[in-house]
């Protein structure tokens, strides 16, 4: 058969979200469902790239021909991914917790008729501006921007903010559907300017993309 697009290459695929716990029992996670990152992950590995998935607990099975490796927290997802360097490219489809407990509870919390705990949040490590900042930064680097409002200009703001080559924003608004659905319309935002893909299913969302990455990084390795 013909070698892939993206035969020699490495590519690393962050999907799902993270789970960040609150006491053994009890967790802060969010309503990813990894399909798009998967998706990603499957149409890379398809066209003939190495691919390394770091992926927060979902109900996808693993796809085939990618290395899995399964996290569910933020700080180990960011640990993974810097495991999983060097790559080509590094496609951030994760919805990462943004806070995390400060002091996860060893034992459960328990009801005091004190009224509820206090939780004190801190930030979790921003996974993608990190890795777009660090030495062994990828050449290509792809976030997401899920947002409900204002999709294009916080982006925008994001691809500065993060670092990264190319954001891919899409409008994940209750009404849209696209969280936990199989479709999925996006916009490409680039220092080259906006591309608007209509509506797609999530796997041919993954296969333009990777046709992007394949085409952005040349042929061959
Ligand atoms: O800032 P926001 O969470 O909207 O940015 C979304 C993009 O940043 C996604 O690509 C997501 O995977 C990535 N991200 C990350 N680590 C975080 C937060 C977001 O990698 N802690």
């Amino acid at each position: 058969p013909e070698p892939g697009p993206l035969k020699g290459r490495h590519i690393l695929v962050t999907s799902g979200p993270t789970r960040e716990p609150i006491d053994p029992v009890r967790y802060i996670a969010n309503h990813s469902s990894g399909k798009q990152g998967h998706a990603i992950a499957a149409a890379a590995a398809a066209a003939g790239a190495r691919v390394t998935l770091v992926s927060g607990p979902v109900r996808l099975d693993d796809p085939d021909g990618v290395d899995v490796v399964h996290i569910e927290t933020a700080r180990e997802m960011l640990a993974a991914c810097e495991a999983a360097l060097p790559a080509d490219a590094a496609v951030f489809a994760a919805a990462v917790a943004d806070w995390r407990v400060a002091r996860d509870a060893g034992q459960k919390i328990k009801k005091t008729g004190d009224g509820p705990p206090a939780l004190a949040l801190v930030e979790n490590p921003d996974i993608l501006a990190t890795i777009s900042r660090s030495i062994s930064r990828p050449p290509l680097v792809i976030g997401f921007a899920a947002e409900t409002e204002h999709v294009l200009d916080h982006a925008k703001a994001k691809l500065k903010r993060k670092g990264c080559d190319l954001i891919v924003a899409n409008d994940v608004s209750p009404e849209s559907g696209v969280m936990g659905g199989e479709r999925n319309r996006v916009h490409l935002v680039s220092a080259a300017g906006v591309e608007s893909w209509p509506d797609l299913s999530k796997d041919e969302v993954a296969r333009r993309l990777v046709a992007r990455i394949a085409a952005q990084l040349g042929e061959g390795a």
